[in-house]
């Protein structure tokens, strides 16, 4: 791929940095989609410093605001033409208050599942006009979690907002649960559809990063004693960037990435009516049909 343009979320700490750094690190223009521009803009230049690559950018987003999202959607497509590469990244572990964003969805829900959804839909045309002039498959790569098989929830599309009985880690593994089943659809309807684009998704390890300061409770804890235990953000990066750049995955779509390989989900992940259900509760919580 000549000049791509990559979008990376969330790329102001952890995989997410890492991630956008590689990319710029092979030349691509890379776009940060972050939500404090503080921490953004510190990211930014490290990763200029780091890369001797000026091309790297950054819009603001909050993706628990779908109107935010839609607006930088907007942004972007106005300043880019082109699309090569979109990482949903972006992610969080909610505490054990259950909360709801401005557009009244249920927090975890909103940001990391509902956050991959909106962005992907608003930045379709760009993403399918680019992939109309490439010689390469344009790539979708969502991060999602082996958390999605943890044993302490159950996924259950009656009940995606957590109203009842509500739990952080709970709602976190239903999201990570949530961008697999996402993955699965986007890439049957992609294949359906004859487009030249692939959508994967991946766990990239117990990752050191930023990622669940704020957990609470029992998980709180387990998090603090497992961080040591845990791999740096620039091994968890690996399988995101693999993902994002390498020629092995050209043509592959619709897999779940551990270690740089396809894995087996868990068997609801790729279940054609829960993923197909799951997509309809998704296009009327954000509003907006996307390949229906
Ligand atoms: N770390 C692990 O062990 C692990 C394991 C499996 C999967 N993952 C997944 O990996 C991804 C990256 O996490 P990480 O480990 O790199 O954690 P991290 O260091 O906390 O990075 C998360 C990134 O997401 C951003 N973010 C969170 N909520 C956001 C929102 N509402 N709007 C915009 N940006 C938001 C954060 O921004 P701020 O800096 O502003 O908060 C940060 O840039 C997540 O999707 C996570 O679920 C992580």
């Amino acid at each position: 791929m000549s000049n791509p343009v990559c979008i990376v979320t969330g790329a102001n700490s952890g995989i997410g940095e890492v991630t956008a750094t590689a990319l710029a690190k092979q030349g691509a223009t890379v776009v940060m989609l972050c939500r404090n521009p503080a921490k953004a803009e510190a990211a930014r230049q490290r990763i200029v410093a780091q890369t001797g690559n000026p091309k790297v950018d950054v819009l603001l987003v909050d993706f628990a605001s779908q109107a935010q999202v839609r607006r930088v959607a907007a942004e972007f497509m106005a300043k880019y033409p082109r699309l090569h590469v979109l990482v949903n990244n972006a992610g969080f572990l909610a505490g054990d208050q259950r909360q709801t964003t401005e557009d009244g969805i249920e927090a975890t829900l909103a940001v990391n599942h509902l956050g991959y959804f909106l962005l992907t839909a608003c930045l379709w045309p760009v993403l399918t006009a680019t992939a109309e002039h490439s010689a390469v498959a344009v790539r979708v790569v969502n991060v999602a979690s082996e958390a999605h098989r943890f044993p302490v929830y159950r996924f259950r599309l009656d009940d995606l907002q957590f109203a009842r009985r509500y739990s952080g880690i709970g709602a976190y593994c239903a999201s990570k649960m949530a961008n697999i089943m996402f993955t699965h659809q986007l890439a049957q309807r992609i294949q359906a559809r004859g487009l030249n684009l692939t959508a994967n998704c991946l766990h990239p390890g117990g990752v050191a990063s930023n990622f669940g300061e704020a957990a609470s409770g029992w998980f709180g804890w387990v998090m603090k004693l497992a961080k040591p235990f845990f791999i740096s953000s620039e091994q968890g990066a690996r399988t995101s960037i693999y993902l994002a750049t390498s020629p092995q995955v050209e043509g592959v779509s619709g897999r779940y990435f551990n270690h740089c390989r396809p894995v087996a989900p868990a068997k609801l992940a790729t279940d054609a009516q829960a993923t197909a259900r799951l997509w309809a509760e998704s296009e009327r919580l954000v509003g907006t049909p996307f390949l229906s």
